[in-house]
């Protein structure tokens, strides 16, 4: 099973950071592409590229520009697992989905894709998503709520980066750097 994420909303200016923050994590944690809405950002994208060319994987990134029409026309392809401090808790979630649901979904041939918000959220979102999750029910960042609910659904030691130029060995003091 895939994991997908939708990043919604980008803004040019308030999120480049945020936005490429992000994508880093759902590569790091394995996931295979981002879908972002808003505004197009080749700027965001190219930042992407060079990490993965040096660091390796198959992560990749698209732009939709009609997030609704992608939703209409791709919902029952995915889980979607919507990212919101008024959800119910994350790990009670991860919990069923690793001991449960995923074996389901895999059955029926679905992915997951994980949704979050920039700017506000419309109330439809909290509505056609599978499961509205929380990372604590306190506003924070969606970096941070990515990360966390990652971790808690992939081993990231597992995860592959093929194609790697570089590499890191993991050191308990200083920094050692490995060319491929
Ligand atoms: C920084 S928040 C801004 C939310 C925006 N002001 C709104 O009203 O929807 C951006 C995104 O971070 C994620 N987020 C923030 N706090 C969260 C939490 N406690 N649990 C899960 N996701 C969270 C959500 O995906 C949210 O849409």
């Amino acid at each position: 099973m895939k994991i997908y994420i939708f990043r919604f909303g980008h803004r040019l200016e308030r999120d480049k950071r945020i936005t490429t923050h992000c994508a880093l994590v759902s590569r790091a944690f394995g996931a295979c592409k981002m879908f972002y809405s808003g505004q197009e950002d080749p700027s965001f994208e190219n930042s992407v590229k060079e990490v993965q060319e040096d660091w390796g994987g198959n992560f990749t990134i698209e732009y939709i520009p009609d997030w609704e029409k992608f939703f209409n026309i791709n919902k029952d392809k995915y889980y979607i697992v919507h990212l919101t401090m008024y959800g119910t808790a994350f790990d009670d979630f991860a919990k069923n989905f690793n001991k449960t649901f995923k074996k389901g979904l895999q059955k029926q041939k679905k992915d997951l894709l994980i949704f979050v918000g920039s700017q506000k959220v419309p109330t439809a979102v909290y509505h056609f998503a599978n499961a509205n999750v929380c990372v604590t029910n306190q506003p924070h960042s969606e970096v941070c709520a990515l990360g966390v609910l990652l971790n808690a659904l992939v081993d990231y030691r597992t995860v592959k980066f093929s194609g790697a130029k570089i590499k890191v060995k993991p050191n308990l003091k200083g920094k050692t750097i490995v060319k491929n």
